[in-house]
Parts: structure tokens; sequence; C-alpha cells
């Protein structure tokens, strides 16, 4: 059984959907055992309850340096002894020190087609307002496993989805998560819960 621990900041419609796939079963072998956010007011947090996932708050804010924050997160995280860490709209950034000691053990779901609009800089809205302005007929998002770079990781699964003329970014932001993010992130973990996704080469591969 995969334990899965999902790192977020925001409203966790992510979450959700990872949640909901391993509650009917479309995800399998896999169980989440927690959720760390940095954020108190984060909705995601409520999710996490509802559902009876632990969970707790650490955020940069309350730590007089990044270095102490970035020690006490890695305890936090560590606590829970996760198989697979998951960042689900996790908007800080993870320390180098995590990366090392969980080397393709951490996944991250990005809202565009890597390696068009991503790095730094590109996060919510952002990521859709620049596609946008450059015209693209095709989006996307990505779930790859997270190194040192930003979105620069092994590539586990990518989606299309369609720019329709008259979008706006909130609009095909929520076109891009109903159709891609909540339908690959899920996927993803499947795959790594059942022993399907490796890497070789600093790529990952699927064998189904
Ligand atoms: C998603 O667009 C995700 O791709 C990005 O942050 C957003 C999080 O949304 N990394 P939610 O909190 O899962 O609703």
């Amino acid at each position: 059984m995969l334990e899965v621990l999902v790192l977020v900041s925001g409203g966790g419609t992510n979450l959700q959907a990872v949640i909901d796939a391993v509650e009917s079963g479309t995800v399998t072998n896999t169980r989440i055992t927690g959720v760390i956010s940095n954020n108190k007011n984060a909705y995601a947090l409520e999710r996490a309850k509802k559902h009876g996932i632990a969970s707790r708050c650490i955020s940069p804010k309350e730590f007089a340096s990044r270095e102490e924050f970035n020690e006490k997160f890695i305890e936090a995280v560590d606590a829970w002894k996760p198989d697979l860490i998951v960042l689900a709209g996790f908007l800080v950034v993870i320390p180098p020190a995590m990366i090392e000691k969980y080397r393709n053990r951490i996944i991250n779901i990005h809202p565009s087609l890597i390696p068009s609009f991503c790095g730094t800089g590109f996060y919510g809205l952002k990521v859709h307002e620049a596609a946008l302005a450059r015209g693209v007929k095709v989006v996307g998002a990505t779930v790859h496993f997270v190194d040192e770079g930003t979105d620069t990781g092994p590539i586990i699964l990518q989606k299309a989805v369609e720019v329709e003329p008259g979008d706006t970014p909130a609009v095909l932001q929520k076109r891009v998560m109903e159709q891609a993010e909540w339908k690959i992130l899920p996927q993803a973990i499947d795959l790594i819960a059942n022993g399907k996704v490796s890497v070789q080469d600093g790529k990952a591969v699927i064998c189904l």
C-alpha cells in the first residue's frame, strides 16, 4: 500500500480529485495518510478533515529564518514516513535536502504542457495569462517528479486541452483543471502505487 502525503496551499481541488479517486477505487493500492498546508486558511484542510485525513499547518512565517523552517518542515514530513509526497498546489519552495532525501518520490502537478509556460514565476493564473497572450491553441497539464530545478524533473504524464475562442485566464484555468489536472494527478499516483513508473536516464518511463 502506497502511503501518500499531500502538500497544499489553497483550495485543494486537486487534493479532492485524489481523495475521490482513492475512495472510488479508481486509484488502487493507495492510502492518503496526511495533508500538510503552509496556509492555515487553506480550504484544502477542510477537505482533509471531512474525509478523516490527519493534517497540520506549518508556515515559513512562523520561523525566524528559511533554514529553520526547512529543518522543521522536513521533520514534519518525515514524521509521516510517506512513500510518496504529492505537491497539489503547494506554493512553498521544497528544501534541497528534502528533494535529495525523497528523490523520485515527490511529484508535482503543473498547469501547462512543460516545457511551455513553466519555471520561475509561472504559477496560478499567470500560466494561463501567458498562454493566452502567446495565442497558443493547445494548453494542458503535466505531472512530474520534483528535482532541484523549477518544473524541470522527469515528466510522468501530460494531457492536452484546447483553447477556445473568448477564453479568459480564469475560464482556461478551470478547463485545464477539469479536463487535465484532476485526471492525470490521480492517474500518476495509481501508476506509481502499482510499480509502473521508473526513472531511467533522467526520464520517467511507464511500463503498463
Ligand atoms: C492548480 O492549478 C495546480 O496545477 C497548481 O496550483 C493549483 C492548485 O489548485 N500547481 P487546487 O488548490 O488544487 O485547487
